[in-house]
């Protein structure tokens, strides 16, 4: 029988929980944002890894760089959110300022205030950065694993698509606080037996009996065919323009969950991340962000209106009785999945609350996933 590693304390103690910030976000590669997001020299992104803040920037030669976000001078964060930074990012605090390669430039009252200072002892800290799947990603260490090298397991294990050549979709940006542990969040995504069940009206486009998955190192790779009545006239039934001919016998969905936290959705009509970021012990944000094919207006619209009779018949809510505000009641998986993972959550505040078996083949991926925390935790864990 398989049983569940982690203790319930790993999902509600505050300790575990910055344990995890220290020895799992901060220690790997983190999705920043997409190729998009970084255009001409000066623009930049910021990002949490964990505990270190990192900026990423567009230099003068068009290369990515990135640095912790923190004056050398007393820590000062340099910058917020993403923009544009010009050719020089200047400190707020007492205005120390770095050129777009992370040198110390000129100080004001150098001269007066710092006699002795050699200014290239005093460059911005190196973090390390890297474009994989169309994707900006980050690492805290400047000597981290290459990106290639980190992904590699999953090479043969995602949809044959130019994640490069697809254009976002701006009207599927989504950014959602669910009261839940970020690895309630990431076990849902990863356990196969639910979707027959929680999801049985909102997905049942896809054949669940004929998944494949599995975890390749510290990935979770995960693909599944369509369901055969949408696939029988799949030209109609697709809501956006499909990604792959129809007739490609792989036609379906990768679903993978890249360590730590980073889901990606390769159908065959939408590609799109799914990044849980922790906020709290019980708080997790999902930020989503989709690409489609790079198409037509028209032919989007063309493409919705011809599959707008199928989807009226084939979605239906777990529990239609319960009224659509009711996230049992709104035909939306999302929403049937963030109740679920808020439910454990508050299920587990009980002191009278145990886990029960996991099934031994559908939900061996979420025993595998905690296996992978508990490797990097328990060392540093004492109860
Ligand atoms: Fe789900």
């Amino acid at each position: 029988m398989l049983n569940a590693i982690l203790p319930v304390e790993a999902y509600t103690s505050e300790q575990f929980f910055q344990l995890e910030q220290r020895h799992i976000f901060t220690e790997h590669w983190q999705c920043a944002g997409l190729i998009e997001d970084l255009i001409a020299p000066g623009d930049y992104l910021t990002a949490k890894v964990g505990l270190a803040d990192i900026l990423v920037v567009k230099g003068q030669d068009n290369q990515l760089s990135a640095y912790h976000n923190a004056c050398r001078h007393r820590g000062t964060r340099l910058l917020d959110g993403k923009g544009k930074t010009g050719t020089r990012i200047v400190c707020p605090y007492h205005s120390w300022s770095y050129d777009l390669a992370g040198n110390l430039l000129g100080l004001p009252e150098h001269k007066r205030q710092f006699s002795q200072l050699d200014k290239s002892c005093y460059g911005l800290k190196p973090a390390k950065v890297g474009v994989w799947r169309g994707m900006i990603w980050v690492h805290a260490k400047p000597d981290a694993i290459e990106l290639v090298d980190w992904f590699a397991p999953m090479a043969e294990q995602l949809a044959p698509y130019d994640i490069g050549s697809l254009i976002e979709s701006p009207d599927d940006l989504v950014s959602q606080e669910i009261n839940a542990n970020w690895k309630i969040v990431v076990e849902n995504y990863i356990d196969h037996y639910h979707l027959a069940h929680l999801h049985s009206g909102t997905l049942s486009m896809y054949d669940h009996k004929r998944a494949k998955f599995g975890f390749a190192d510290h990935h979770f790779h995960f693909w599944e065919p369509l369901s055969a009545d949408y696939q029988q006239d799949i030209s109609t039934n697709a809501p956006l323009p499909l990604l792959m001919d129809k007739a490609d016998p792989t036609l379906g969905a990768w679903v993978p969950m890249l360590f730590p936290g980073i889901g990606l959705a390769e159908t065959e009509s939408s590609w799109s991340v799914f990044h849980i970021v922790p906020l709290a012990v019980d708080k997790t944000r999902v930020n989503i962000r989709a690409k489609v094919k790079n198409t037509s207006s028209l032919a989007f619209m063309s493409q919705a209106a011809k599959s707008y009779a199928y989807w009226q018949r084939k979605v239906k809510a777990k529990s239609a009785k319960q009224g659509d505000k009711h996230p049992l009641g709104s035909g939306d998986f999302m929403q049937e999945d963030v109740y679920v993972c808020e439910q454990l959550q508050q299920a587990m505040k009980s002191p009278y609350f145990s886990f029960g078996p996991l099934a031994e083949r559908s939900e061996l991926p979420v025993y595998q996933h905690q296996q992978l925390v508990w490797q990097l935790i328990a060392p540093h864990w004492q109860t």
